[in-house]
């Protein structure tokens, strides 16, 4: 499969963009000074969606990208987003820096969408929030910050298969990363034998990438008893828990359901790290970097 969304996008790239690539090719091997650059590799999902644009078959729906979308196809902006916006438009606030750590009211309304509002770990406030520019930038940030600080193993476990900029940002910051087994190609489903029988060897003080809800690629998440032996399995062994939580909402329709996994470790007496997006329940896919106020990284103990 990854194989053929691959080679799809690789073409799609060929028929679309090759004026636009030969001409940038030119273009750097003229500059002396970006004459190191190398071609990136192409992005299958983006590619998808360009040869969704293409095809004219009426029938086309694209499961590229998880956006919502109305019954005629078209984007479709949440009201209660929308409202949000009027709000703001009309309050015309000021355009000054916000505080180092992103605005406070902000940064308590989402660890309660997460955490939930009767947390412990929030009403004693031993959780440090800050705002960064989206999920992505959460994850950049939480890891930049163990690869800095983190006085353990800094080996960050991933589940296989995972979003592929996992491991992308942890080779940025030369972080070493590993998998653990997650899908089971055969039921189609999690592999929870495989999983405990893998962390069960990763270095004790290792850090371990979990996906709260909705995992992907493959759409598959532990059932809330499975999540409950992943908990022990992972105190055992002393692992630290880094949650990616890009689809809050998405998985079962209800924000507090798809935040159980989250919720039960903090329970569980687990000190974790959260990333947290709002680009794809929010729909707000490209405000992403103008507000750069779409997301999360908490740091709670
Ligand atoms: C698992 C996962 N984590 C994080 C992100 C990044 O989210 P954002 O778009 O807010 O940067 C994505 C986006 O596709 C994702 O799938």
């Amino acid at each position: 499969m990854a194989q053929a969304l691959k080679k799809l996008s690789v073409q799609v790239l060929k028929n679309n963009n090759v004026d636009q690539i030969i001409g940038c090719s030119a273009l750097r091997a003229s500059s002396t000074w970006w004459c190191n650059v190398e071609m990136g590799p192409p992005d299958v999902i983006l590619g998808i969606s360009e040869a969704y644009k293409k095809d004219t078959n009426e029938k086309k729906v694209n499961l590229g990208v998880g956006a919502y979308r109305d019954d005629n196809g078209k984007p479709f902006i949440l009201p209660s987003v929308q409202k949000a916006e009027e709000v703001i438009f009309k309050k015309k606030l000021n355009h000054e820096y916000a505080p180092i750590g992103g605005e406070a009211a902000y940064c308590q309304a989402v660890a309660e969408l997460a955490f939930g509002c009767d947390s412990v770990m929030l009403k004693e406030k031993r959780n440090c929030t800050v705002q960064t520019l989206s999920g992505t930038g959460a994850l950049r940030l939480g890891l930049e910050f163990i690869a800095k600080h983190y006085a353990k193993v800094p080996e960050v476990w991933m589940p296989a298969p995972t979003w592929g900029n996992h491991p992308q940002i942890c080779n940025m910051l030369k972080l070493t990363h590993k998998q653990y087994r997650y899908y089971d190609a055969k039921t189609h489903g999690f592999d929870l034998k495989g999983a405990l029988e893998d962390i069960c060897k990763i270095p004790e003080g290792a850090i371990i990438l979990l996906h709260a809800c909705a995992h992907n690629p493959t759409g598959v998440d532990p059932k809330p008893e499975e999540w409950a032996q992943l908990s022990q399995a992972i105190k055992s062994r002393k692992l630290f828990p880094f949650f990616d939580m890009a689809y809050q909402g998405f998985a079962t329709g209800d924000v507090d359901h798809d935040a159980l996994a989250v919720r039960r470790f903090v329970q569980d007496g687990h000190q974790v790290t959260l990333a947290q997006s709002f680009a794809k329940n929010m729909g707000k896919k490209e405000r992403r970097i103008i507000v750069g106020n779409d997301a999360i990284l908490k740091l709670a103990n």
